[in-house]
């Protein structure tokens, strides 16, 4: 009976939804930004190389993360195929995170190194001269585009003042590292890095 009074009255019924939620969230999120695990990264993560950078850029403008995730969940089945599971510290370099929602392909978070940079290349270029069945998309336009090297130092200037550890060296540096780059070599970089710092595979 007294469940009938809330449901029948919107405005206790939104107080009492904006407690539940309040008190789900000091439970389950507070407390992951005052626990080390969850917030420092893993022992020898580097920020990503300019050229890196820039890769992971075209990653996102090319929409690779609406068909790939970069999130490898701790079950036995994801782990046997991908290597080991992700851990929070691997991503605190991260802006915004790539982890992904859909699996039309593979998950890439440690694809770094699984395959030779010339696997890549043809790879992107013309996935069913490798995989006959893929459905995946070609990208020829990344062999032909340069780097844009334009925003390269603000972008690492910016990570720098969210407190990712560049150099001041590394951010005056950064666009001289990307120019005259095609864009396959900034996308390629990028994938051979990722998941490489925990090294235990597959
Ligand atoms: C429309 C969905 C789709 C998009 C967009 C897409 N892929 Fe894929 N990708 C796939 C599928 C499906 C496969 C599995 C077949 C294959 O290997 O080609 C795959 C495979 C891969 C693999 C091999 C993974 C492995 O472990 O074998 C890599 C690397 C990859 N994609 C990178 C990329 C990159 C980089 C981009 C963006 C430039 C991208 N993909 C965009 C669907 C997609």
């Amino acid at each position: 009976m007294k469940h009938e009074i809330i449901e029948k009255n919107i405005g206790i019924m939104i107080v009492l939804i904006i407690l539940t939620i309040s008190g789900g969230f000091l439970a389950e999120v507070v407390p992951l930004f005052f626990i080390d695990e969850t917030n420092e990264p893993v022992e020898g993560l580097e920020p990503l190389s300019a050229l890196e950078l820039e890769g992971r850029d075209i990653y996102i403008r090319e929409g690779c993360h609406v068909c790939h995730t970069q999130q490898i969940r701790p079950f036995r089945a994801e782990t046997e195929r991908y290597g080991h599971y992700s851990v929070a510290g691997e991503f605190v370099y991260d802006r915004p995170f790539l982890w992904g929602s859909k699996r039309t392909g593979p998950d890439l978070a440690r694809v770094g190194g699984r395959y030779s940079d010339a696997w890549q290349r043809q790879h992107l270029y013309d996935p069913r001269s490798v995989v006959p069945e893929s459905n995946m998309p070609a990208f020829p336009w990344l062999f032909q585009d340069r780097v844009d090297h334009t925003d390269t130092e603000a972008k690492l200037r910016t990570l720098q003042t969210l407190g990712v550890p560049y150099t001041d060296e590394q951010v005056a540096e950064a666009a001289d590292e990307v120019k005259g780059k095609f864009e396959i070599e900034a996308l390629v970089a990028y994938l051979q890095q990722l998941g490489t710092v925990i090294s235990e595979k597959r």
